[in-house]
């Protein structure tokens, strides 16, 4: 897959909804459920960080929900770009990048949303022919004044903020011209999981479904 074709679709998965719930899932039972109410709460597309023993067998039982576009997170290297796509993922999220882990999602033919945390490796990602990445860890990074910033050099390049974002500060990268949507954990935590709370799961993905993009 070239750089062009994934930038294509991450561009088109971060237009789905505002938000793509970043998810950390300790049993293969909460799976379903918690993706349907994601779904149904307006919120098509998941990354399932692969934290956990079962994630891979998480995004193969996500990856059956209808109306879902289920990828991997965590991706850090090749065997587990392989790994998240022979498990069904339709895309993957790394927190940084190196040469290693964008050849292999290439290879493997796994758009990557990949992590960078300054304008160099922003550039360097432009370099290779991405124009979309995610920021990471973005709070912690400068949040939103520093994404702003990023805009003055390098309009052409789109962000996907994730890391201390929550529905607090959310609409102001939201309002960023060069922020497509944002990743967070707070639609579905895991003790929210772990109590089988899904009617608030899905009340709290409807929420972030409705917010609007500057
Ligand atoms: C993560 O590292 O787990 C993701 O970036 C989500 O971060 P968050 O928990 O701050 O939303």
């Amino acid at each position: 897959m070239t750089p062009q074709d994934a930038s294509a679709f991450s561009r088109e998965i971060c237009s789905l909804a505002p938000v793509i719930p970043v998810l950390v899932v300790d049993e293969v039972a909460q799976a379903e459920p918690m993706a349907e109410a994601l779904v149904a709460g307006g919120l098509p597309v998941l990354e399932v960080t692969l934290r956990t023993p079962v994630a891979l067998d998480v995004i193969r039982a996500m990856a059956k929900v209808k109306g879902g576009v289920v990828g991997a997170g965590t991706l850090l290297t090749p065997d587990d770009v392989r790994n998240a796509k022979e498990a069904g993922a339709k895309f993957g999220v790394s927190p940084g990048i190196t040469p290693t882990l964008v050849e292999a999602c290439e290879a493997h033919d796994l758009p990557l949303l990949g992590g960078v945390a300054t304008v160099g490796e922003a550039m360097a990602m432009l370099e290779r022919g991405y124009d979309v990445c995610k920021f990471f860890p973005a709070e912690a990074n400068g949040g939103a004044p520093a994404l702003k910033a990023f805009a003055g050099p390098l309009p052409q390049m789109h962000f996907c903020p994730t890391g201390g974002v929550s529905m607090d500060n959310v609409n102001d990268y939201l309002s960023l011209p060069n922020v497509l949507c944002c990743g967070g954990s707070w639609v579905a935590k895991p003790d929210l999981a772990k109590a089988g709370k899904w009617g608030e799961i899905e009340e709290r993905a409807r929420a972030a479904s409705q917010l609007k993009r500057g």
